[in-house]
C-alpha cells in the first residue's frame, strides 16, 4: 500500500487511464485548451532559465501521467525524467516520450526514486486533487531535490476557488451530494497556494493565469468566442488572479 494512498490510487485502472487521456484531454475539451495556452508559456519559462548554460541540465516531471507535459519540454533539457504512481499513466507516457526516462513508484516512501538535484521540476494537475497532507509532504520532498539557487518549481493548481468556475463547483457539490458520481470538485485560493509553496520552501516569482469564463460554455454554442476571449486574457496579467488555472514559477528559498 502506498504511504500517500486515497489520491494515488486514483489512476490505477485502465479504465480511469484511458478517460484521463481520451475524455478529460480529448481534441475539444476545456482541458485540451488551457493546455494549447500553457504549453508555449511553459516551454518559454524553461527556454529562458536555461538560455547559457554550459553544464547540462535535468528536469523532473514529478506525477507526469501519461506524460503530456513531459513529451512537450524533454528535448528543452539534457536529461528528462518522469516520476508517477500508476504504472499504467507511465505506460502511455513512454509510447509519447523520445528520450525521457520513468521511474513508478511513491516519492515520499521512496526517496530513491529521485536524483539528488534538477534544474527544473514540473508538477501538473498534482496539488489540487492530492490530500491535503499530502501536498505538504511531496513538496518538501521536491524542495529537497531542487537545485541551489536557482533551480526552478513549476506548478500549477487547476481549480482557483475566486474564479467564475466556482459557482458551478458548488452546484456540482450540491448535486454531488444527493447523487455521488465521484467527480473531483476541488478547489485552492491563490493564499492557501502562496502560504504552502512559502511553508514548502518555495518562493514565487511568476505567476500567471489561464481561463476566466466558466468551463460551462465550452460544451454550447459560445464555445469559439469563449475560447478566443480565454485565449486573449491567458498568461500574466492583469486576470491572472482570477483564472481558474494558476500556473506558478517558483525558486527555492
Ligand atoms: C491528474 S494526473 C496529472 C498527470 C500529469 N501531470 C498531467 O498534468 O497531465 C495526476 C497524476 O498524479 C499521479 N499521482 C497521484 N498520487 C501520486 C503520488 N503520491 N506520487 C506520484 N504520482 C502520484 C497519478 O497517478 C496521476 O498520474
Amino acid at each position: 500500500m502506498p504511504e500517500s494512498a486515497s489520491y494515488s490510487s486514483r489512476f490505477q485502472t485502465q479504465a480511469d487511464v484511458e478517460a484521463y487521456e481520451a475524455r478529460e484531454y480529448g481534441a475539444a475539451s476545456y482541458a485540451t485548451h488551457v493546455w494549447q495556452w500553457q504549453r508555449p508559456v511553459l516551454e518559454r519559462i524553461i527556454q529562458d532559465a536555461l538560455r547559457g548554460r554550459t553544464s547540462p541540465a535535468r528536469l523532473l516531471d514529478f506525477a507526469c501521467g501519461t506524460g503530456r507535459v513531459l513529451a512537450c519540454v524533454e528535448s528543452l533539457v539534457d536529461v528528462a525524467e518522469g516520476v508517477d504512481i500508476s504504472e499504467k499513466m507511465v505506460a502511455l507516457a513512454r509510447a509519447k516520450c523520445r528520450q525521457a526516462r520513468f521511474k513508478v513508484g511513491d516519492i515520499l516512501a521512496q526517496p530513491e526514486l529521485l536524483q539528488p538535484s534538477y534544474e527544473v521540476i514540473t508538477a501538473f494537475r498534482f496539488l489540487l486533487n492530492v490530500e491535503p497532507a499530502v501536498r505538504r509532504r511531496v513538496l518538501l520532498k521536491l524542495r529537497e531535490v531542487t537545485c541551489e539557487p536557482d533551480g526552478l518549481l513549476i506548478v500549477n493548481v487547476h481549480g482557483n476557488s475566486r474564479s467564475l468556475r466556482h459557482p458551478a463547483v458548488v452546484w456540482r457539490r450540491w448535486r454531488e451530494a444527493a447523487r455521488p458520481t465521484g467527480a473531483m470538485l476541488n478547489e485552492m485560493s491563490l493564499a492557501e497556494t502562496k502560504s504552502l509553496l512559502r511553508a514548502s520552501g518555495f518562493e514565487i516569482v511568476r505567476q500567471f493565469g489561464f481561463g476566466l469564463l466558466p468551463p460551462t460554455l465550452y460544451r454550447t454554442p459560445l464555445r469559439r468566442p469563449a475560447a478566443r476571449l480565454d485565449q486573449l486574457c491567458a498568461g500574466d496579467n492583469l486576470w491572472r488572479n482570477c483564472s481558474i488555472d494558476l500556473m506558478f514559477v517558483c525558486r527555492p528559498v
